[in-house]
């Protein structure tokens, strides 16, 4: 098996780093607005000119556009997210905003129109910002029922047209970030591990509770989880490194397992007894948590080297999942690793131990793109680096595939370039298009293809033939 014409070969973006349109149509204001400076802070009391994602690369208005852009590129999947507070803008109200349904209809319909399947994320790190404010985001269990009636409005919307859907997008990160996963204001260093653990419960009850109302709603919907993968790698073969390398992959496990097996997997007993969690779960809590998913979902940007001891070793860099520094691995302008191979690892991990269809829900390169000009003025960009980065993941897709993993799609984050969530600038582009908008904010917001564009193209075009030219 390898590459088909079924394989959905596509791209991946988020509202709250394209739409912009922060508050146009009735749409509320989400934790993203406030947050200029990404995941490092501070937030802003009220948003500010200087928070780059208040326009995004400008989706909301020129969506016709960038959809065509993708049909153009052959593109056959586009995940894309909804933001609750366009739908509901406090996330309390009874009644939904049109406003925001007829945009999603509208995006959900050109989509469809070119022959591009849709892929909705319910929850990409844009809690509403009255929830956040009110309740202190997914600390508290309200949201959980808040959550379902907005998902519930998605499905009764789109349901008709979006078959595949992912409720919360790198749903462990809430251990990492509880505000950018769970809209948690309270500062970080106020929240434990053992609460973190509490929040991250409220969500996957959500998740499971969304699953639910999804397979009711439709039975044939496809409902996905979302996590930030890696491939965790032992520093040396000291047994100590090993096993922390074990225990690293079972605290992202955890939030895979219990999405495939609608319960806490065996080696939570440890992750509790570790960081003092005494997990308020109720008999309802355990009912819900049955609903399991269709497919595994997730990003992956490198791979993790780890270590007991980590002080004697250098680490590197990476956008929010940070290891050390591996010395059989390249690495980006930015100090990431690049390790097409983890990619395969992840692949043949999650599919041997769950054999659930598998998704690679974001993959891809950031990088400041220098502009150049030919020699009739037109503006170029030779990402020939993201040519490399993308074809060697791809041969990796198609390795496993190969093997007979069950992978059914590839999205490239960024597909179009946009905001980014870790930083909040936009000099880091993954896209295979080019969006003119430059970190003072300026800017014609135009779009141009990219080398990478027409690379991409011939690779969907001829089923993955053109990785081996
Ligand atoms: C993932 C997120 O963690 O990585 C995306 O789901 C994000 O929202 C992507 O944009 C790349 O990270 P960054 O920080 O470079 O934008």
């Amino acid at each position: 098996m390898t590459f088909t014409n079924e394989f959905l070969f596509g791209g991946a973006i988020a509202a709250n780093q394209c739409e912009g349109a922060y508050n146009e149509d009735g749409k509320g204001l989400s934790i993203q607005d406030l947050m200029p400076n990404g995941v490092r802070g501070p937030l802003t009391e009220k948003p500010e000119p200087h928070n780059l994602k208040l326009v995004g690369n400008d989706f909301y208005h020129r969506y016709k556009e960038d959809i065509q852009l993708l049909a153009g590129m052959k593109v056959r999947v586009l995940r894309f997210s909804i933001a609750w507070s366009r739908i509901y803008p406090t996330g309390e109200e009874d009644q939904p905003n049109q406003k925001g349904l007829e945009f999603y209809n509208q995006v959900i319909n050109e989509l469809v129109a070119n022959g591009i399947t849709p892929m909705v994320t319910l929850s990409h790190y844009e809690t509403p910002l009255n929830l956040a404010q009110k309740y202190d985001g997914w600390r508290s269990r309200k949201l959980i029922d808040l959550f379902a009636k907005f998902a519930k409005t998605c499905f009764e919307n789109f349901g008709d047209r979006v078959k595949y859907w992912l409720t919360f997008n790198e749903i462990n990160v809430t251990l990492l970030s509880p505000l950018l996963s769970a809209g948690v204001l309270t500062d970080k260093s106020q929240i434990s591990m053992a609460e973190r653990y509490q929040i991250a419960h409220h969500q996957l009850v959500a998740s499971a509770k969304v699953t639910k109302i999804a397979h009711e709603y439709d039975s044939t919907l496809k409902v996905g989880c979302m996590v930030a993968a890696s491939a965790k790698y032992p520093m040396t073969p000291n047994p100590d490194d090993v096993i922390e390398a074990l225990h690293q992959q079972q605290e992202l496990d955890y939030f895979v397992h219990v999405h495939c097996k609608g319960e806490y997997p065996y080696f939570s007993k440890r992750l509790y007894a570790e960081h003092d969690v005494e997990l308020d779960i109720t008999e309802e809590d355990k009912a819900i948590l049955k609903h399991t998913v269709d497919y595994i979902s997730f990003s992956y940007y490198n791979s993790k080297t780890v270590a007991k001891d980590e002080s004697q070793y250098q680490t590197a860099a990476g956008n929010i999942l940070r290891g050390l520094r591996n010395p059989y691995v390249k690495y980006s302008e930015y100090d990431y690793p690049i390790d097409p191979q983890g990619l395969y690892y992840v692949l043949h991990y999650y599919y041997k131990q769950y054999g659930l269809p598998l998704f690679i829900a974001e993959n891809g390169m950031g990088h400041k793109d220098p502009v150049e000009y030919d020699d009739q003025g037109h503006l170029v960009i030779n990402d020939d680096y993201r040519i490399d980065f993308t074809r060697e993941h791809l041969k990796q897709v198609e390795r496993a595939l190969k093997d007979g993993v069950n992978v059914f799609g590839y999205a490239s984050w960024g597909i179009i370039d946009l905001i980014s969530a870790a930083t909040a600038e936009v000099d880091k582009r993954y896209g295979f298009v080019y969006v003119d908008r430059q970190s003072d904010g300026s800017g014609t917001l135009n779009r141009y293809k990219k080398k990478s564009y027409d690379w991409y193209k011939k690779v969907i075009e001829t089923n993955g033939a053109h990785l081996h030219q």
